[in-house]
């Protein structure tokens, strides 16, 4: 059997077009600090009419390909893992198929997997499971997680984001699964859903899906500790891993996570915390299961407690989600991918735990093992592909009035056929994808600005050729 299976290479693409946080709170007349601090986000990605799912995940994957020296051909599987609902029928995963076709490679399992923010978990699993099966014929299993997540005008609205991450899987990996070490929930809830066919907004009751994810994470949590203690023979705390990830709708609720584990490391077993810790959530030690999640004291106390060791294990994973806003199946990577452009030389050895969480709802908790292995799959050369600190800096901010009006632009394109758009392909790096035209028949047709232009205006070359 393969050991060591995981993740080893990936990048990520986010759109150029951004809105900051601070802006649209003005715009939206909303109180001052309430996208900043109340929700912790700094800045939004969206697309423009001429991106989406499948422009950018035909970006990543073939930015991937490049960049690494990956021959299309030694890919075996491609699982994809997209909330976005651009065909009930045809997965986003043939979309992609042109990439490989034109490699003679057709010989390629996988198809989509969807249920909400998960599905890239899902996908992940999938390649992974492959990889250490016995129909794994020696080839690499590609991920690719694609969304693009916006929300009708309201209290939703700033916690949208876009973005594609692709990773590539096999043995010997850098980021490697202890695939024992996995714990999951999963149960019916209306959180969040998208029944409108007709809309690409959800219809999301906020609050619940608040306590939903933290219902999901505690479950997972015991989960995983009683798994971890029964192969070691000994208790799982905080203590236990270098880092945690979340899932991230919106920074706020991943402060409130990792505090929540604290106050399960603290119900678990009290001596697994300090002495002040144990003082001050003693008086919430009663607390029924429901009432905990309500509980406006526990949530403050144990985010002030848990804020050093937040500081050490959180944050460095917090960058992407807060500056690209929530990337629904990406935003889990795109935390593993903060934590790479943060901390990429201190990361050999390093436990990693993530969590996984789709409304409706499904739920995961599970470990990474990271090594910085070697050249090309190496942490210090994931570091240099993605080149996360560039992409940042050469976005293009949108004021909120602009950000509204692509907003309803794309409203109106949403289940369109029949039209042509812009074709301007300015704001976009050279090699990036972009939607041309959805003909009579709903097909769509994409382009690819050349990866030596610098400048491109209406799909046409303006590099001096
Ligand atoms: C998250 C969401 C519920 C917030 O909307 P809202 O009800 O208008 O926001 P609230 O009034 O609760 O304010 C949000 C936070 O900002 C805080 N806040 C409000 N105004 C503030 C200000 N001026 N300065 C600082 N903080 C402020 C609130 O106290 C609250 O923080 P808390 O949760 O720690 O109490 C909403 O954006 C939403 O539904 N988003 C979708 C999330 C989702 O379900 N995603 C997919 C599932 S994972």
């Amino acid at each position: 059997m393969a050991k060591n299976v995981g993740i080893l290479a990936m990048d990520i693409y986010f759109p150029p077009t951004c809105v900051q946080q601070e802006a649209l709170e003005a715009h939206d007349g909303a109180s001052k600090g309430k996208y900043t601090i109340g929700l912790g986000q700094e800045c939004m990605a969206f697309c423009s009419e001429v991106e989406d799912v499948i422009s950018m995940s035909l970006t990543a994957v073939t930015n991937l390909l490049e960049k690494y020296k990956i021959d299309p051909k030694q890919i075996g599987r491609l699982e994809v893992g997209s909330e976005t609902v651009i065909d009930k029928s045809k997965s986003i995963k043939t979309f992609l198929m042109q990439i490989f076709e034109k490699f003679g490679n057709t010989d390629i399992e996988g198809v989509d997997s969807t249920n909400a923010c998960y599905g890239g978990t899902a996908a992940l699993f999938n390649c992974v499971n492959w990889v250490e099966s016995s129909s794994w014929d020696g080839r690499y299993g590609l991920v690719v997680c694609t969304d693009s997540a916006v929300y009708a005008e309201g209290p939703a609205r700033p916690t949208g984001g876009a973005a594609a991450v692709v990773m590539l899987v096999g043995p010997d990996a850098p980021v490697a699964f202890e695939s024992k070490l996995r714990g999951s929930h999963m149960s019916h809830a209306y959180d969040f859903y998208k029944p409108n066919l007709a809309s690409e907004y959800p219809v999301v009751d906020g609050k619940l899906s608040q306590t939903c994810y933290l219902m999901a994470l505690d479950t997972c949590y015991k989960c995983l500790c009683s798994k971890y203690e029964k192969l070691e023979g000994k208790q799982f705390s905080l203590s236990n891993a270098d880092y945690f990830m979340f899932h991230s709708p919106y920074n706020k609720l991943v402060q409130k996570s990792f505090a929540r584990l604290l106050f399960n490391d603290f119900m678990r077993n009290a001596s697994s915390v300090d002495e002040a810790a144990k003082e001050k959530l003693g008086p919430f030690s009663t607390l029924s299961g429901d009432e905990s999640y309500q509980s406006r004291d526990l949530e403050k106390v144990s985010q002030q407690l848990a804020k050093p060791l937040y500081d050490a294990k959180v944050q460095p994973s917090t960058l992407i989600p807060k500056q690209v806003g929530n990337m629904y199946t990406a935003s889990l990577y795109a935390a593993l991918a903060s934590l790479i452009h943060n901390k990429h030389s201190e990361l050999d050895g390093k436990r990693v735990v993530l969590f996984s969480y789709g409304s409706g709802l499904t739920a995961t908790m599970f470990s990474l093992k990271l090594s910085e292995g070697h050249h090309p799959f190496s942490l210090s050369n994931i570091l240099s592909v993605m080149n996360v600190a560039g992409k940042l800096k050469s976005r293009h901010e949108f004021p909120p009035e602009k950000f509204v009006e692509v907003m309803k632009l794309m409203e109106h394109r949403y289940g369109a056929k029949d039209f042509v758009t812009s074709k301007d392909s300015s704001l976009l790096a050279p090699g990036t994808y972009y939607l041309t035209e959805v003909d009579s028949m709903y097909r769509r047709f994409y382009a690819k600005k050349p990866a030596d232009a610098t400048t491109c205006e209406n799909g046409s070359l303006a590099n001096g050729h």
